[in-house]
Formats: structure tokens, C-alpha cells, sequence
């Protein structure tokens, strides 16, 4: 029997990415690749994939639209409910340093704030 890693480990955060759309709306799908490669790849060389990381997991996905359609790349940072426009591949690794290992988001690169609702306020 094989054991899903993901239902065992915390989660730190999921990043999901804009990179390559269908409808090429948002971005050239040759810049997108390119900052998609290199969130792979920051990702793994900072260890943030490692299952014993004591803050969690750094989750990655490329998706096919976040419903922005302009300024692509975008990047969505969850659960912090921030989103980054214009992520060309020389942002990812800021990104990823300052956001994600330091906790101090790039605040003239946000696009807009979006955090999720808390359980409390969810039951008001
Ligand atoms: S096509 Fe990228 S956000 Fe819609």
C-alpha cells in the first residue's frame, strides 16, 4: 500500500501560477514557461519540497487561468490570499526568499490581497 505523502505533511503554503494559459491571455506563454522552470527550481534548491521542513511543505501548480487575464505571469500565494502580477522568472526567487522563507511579502509587487476568511468569522 502506498502512503500519500500530501494527507501527512503540513502544508506551508500553495503557490499556483498563471504561466502558460491556453487562451494566452495574460502572458507569452515563452515568459510564463520560464518563470514556471524557475519556481521549480528555486523551490526545490531552497528544500522547500522536503516533507520534514518544520514550517510544512511549499506546494507548486501551474494553472491555466486565476481569472486576472492581464500582467501575467500571476502568482497566488495561499493561505495568504496575495497575488503577484508581472512575475517574470528574475522575481521568483525574491519572491520566494522574502514571501516564503522570510514571511515578509513584497509589498510594491502585489497585485491585490485576498485572504481567506477564518473558521470563526466563516461561522458568524
Ligand atoms: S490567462 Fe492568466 S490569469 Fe487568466
Amino acid at each position: 500500500m502506498i502512503d500519500p505523502p500530501a494527507v501527512q505533511t503540513t502544508i506551508s503554503h500553495h503557490l499556483l501560477l498563471c504561466a502558460t494559459p491556453t487562451k494566452e491571455k495574460c502572458c507569452d506563454p515563452t515568459t510564463g514557461i520560464a518563470t514556471w522552470n524557475e519556481l521549480k527550481r528555486v523551490i526545490r534548491e531552497l528544500g522547500l519540497e522536503k516533507t520534514n521542513r518544520p514550517e510544512g511543505i511549499v506546494l507548486r501548480s501551474k494553472v491555466d487561468c486565476l481569472r486576472i487575464c492581464e500582467r501575467g505571469p500571476v502568482l497566488v500565494v495561499w493561505p495568504d490570499g496575495i497575488w503577484y502580477t508581472d512575475v517574470t522568472a528574475d522575481k521568483v526567487e525574491p519572491i520566494v526568499q522574502q514571501h516564503i522563507v522570510q514571511q515578509k511579502p513584497i509589498r510594491q509587487w502585489i497585485y491585490k490581497m485576498t485572504p481567506f476568511r477564518t473558521m470563526s468569522s466563516a461561522d458568524e
